[in-house]
């Protein structure tokens, strides 16, 4: 079968492309270890409220300096709300659901994971720039879920 040079030629280059495209997801996810931020450890989502970290979340701060946030998510918002944090630092949030699962997104920045019940979802991230940030729940979760927004104050 004759296939005209230019058709070769395009064949070819979609050909190495896609070669390019995914030797580069395999490279970046061998070489930088990339996994999903949840499912990490679990914990049992009709216990919450017994639970040590997460029945009272409260925000901490470890030796290093860097601060720990744990966060329930429940029909229709987040807890603690508001969130406090410092700026420039390494913040890690915990996630985790008491019901369903929910969207953590911080609006503006690239954070943005899922609270599912029975697993605990950790990120870690630094804000540069102080001011107030709005959290939005982007995972449909019932007839309130466009109100579940939340604050966080990076100060
Ligand atoms: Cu919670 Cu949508």
């Amino acid at each position: 079968m004759h296939v005209a040079l230019y058709e070769r030629i395009w064949m070819w280059a979609a050909a190495v492309l896609v070669v390019i495209f995914l030797g580069t997801i395999f490279v970046t996810a061998g070489v930088h270890a990339i996994e999903p931020p949840g499912h990490l450890e679990t914990i049992d989502p009709t216990a919450i409220h017994e639970h040590p970290e997460f029945g009272t979340p409260a925000i901490r701060t470890l030796s290093d300096g860097s601060v720990v946030v744990p966060v329930v998510s429940g029909m229709f918002a987040f807890s603690p709300d508001p969130i406090e944090v410092p700026a420039n630092t390494r913040v890690t949030f915990r996630l985790t659901s008491e019901d369903v699962i929910h969207g953590f997104q911080i609006v503006g920045t690239n954070a943005n994971a899922m609270a599912i019940p029975g697993y605990v979802t950790q990120f870690t991230m630094t804000f540069a720039r102080p001011g107030e940030y709005t959290i939005v729940c982007n995972e449909y979760c019932g007839l309130m879920h466009h109100s579940m927004v939340g604050k966080l104050i990076v100060k």
